[in-house]
C-alpha cells in the first residue's frame, strides 16, 4: 500500500506527533511524516522530530495571537509543498488556518481536539467539560474548516469523567485515548485517499 505523505503541525509537547511517529514505525500507519513544523521556537515537539530524525522547522508566526500573519501561512504551503505532503496533521497546533492552507490542502487537513465535539470547542476542553458537570468526555478527530474545532467528524472516542478527576488527571486520560484514536482515524483517511 502507498505511504501517504505527511505534514504534522504542533505547537506544544507532542505527544501526539509521537504516537503518530510510533505507529508508522510499527507499521499500522500506512504513512510517512515528510516534515514536521511548529510555531514555536522551543516547543518539544521538534525535539521529537529530531528524535526520529524527522525533518523539522520552526515557522516565525508573525505578529497574531490566534492566526498566522498571511505571509507566515503562505510560507507554510510553500514549505508543506516542497516536502511533498499529501494530508496535513494538526497535533496541538494552537492557531486556526485561514484560506492559504485552507484552499492548498482541501479537505487534506486532520485535527485532534480533547471533548465530543460540537461541544467544547477552544482552549483547555478538558476543564470545560468538568466545571460543567458532564460524566464523561472524550476526543474528536475531525477534517478542518474555517471555523475553531470544527468541521466534519472522522472518529470519537468517549473517556469517563471519575469523581475526583483532576483537569490534570483528566486530560491525562483524555490523551492516552488520543494516541489510540488518531494513528487510527489517520491510517483511515490514508486508505480511502485516491491514488
Ligand atoms: C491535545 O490534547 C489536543 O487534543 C489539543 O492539544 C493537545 C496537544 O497535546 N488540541 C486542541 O485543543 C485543539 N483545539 P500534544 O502536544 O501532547 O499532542
Amino acid at each position: 500500500m502507498k505511504e501517504v505523505p505527511l505534514g504534522i503541525l504542533g505547537s506544544g509537547k507532542g505527544t501526539n506527533c509521537r504516537a503518530i511517529l510510533e505507529s508508522i514505525r510499527s507499521g499500522l500507519v500506512a504513512a510517512e511524516v515528510r516534515v514536521i513544523i511548529s510555531d514555536v521556537f522551543d516547543a518539544r515537539i521538534l525535539d521529537i522530530a529530531r528524535e526520529f530524525s524527522v525533518p523539522n522547522a520552526y515557522l516565525p508566526p508573525g505578529k497574531f495571537h490566534t492566526r498566522l500573519e498571511p505571509k507566515a501561512e503562505i510560507e507554510l504551503v510553500r514549505m508543506l509543498r516542497e516536502a511533498g505532503v499529501e494530508l496535513v496533521v494538526l497535533a496541538g497546533f494552537m492557531r486556526v488556518l485561514k484560506s492559504p492552507m485552507l484552499d492548498a490542502f482541501p479537505r487534506r487537513i486532520l485535527n485532534i481536539h480533547p471533548s465530543l465535539l460540537p461541544k467544547f470547542p477552544g482552549l483547555e476542553a478538558w476543564k470545560q467539560a468538568l466545571v460543567t458537570g458532564e460524566s464523561v468526555t472524550g476526543c474528536t478527530v475531525h477534517y478542518v474548516d474555517e471555523k475553531i474545532d470544527h468541521g466534519d467528524i472522522i472518529a470519537q472516542c468517549e473517556v469517563p469523567i471519575l469523581p475526583n478527576d483532576t483537569p490534570e488527571s483528566l486530560h491525562a486520560r483524555i490523551q492516552m485515548a488520543e494516541h489510540e484514536l488518531y494513528p487510527a482515524a489517520i491510517n483511515e483517511v490514508c486508505r480511502k485517499l485516491p491514488d
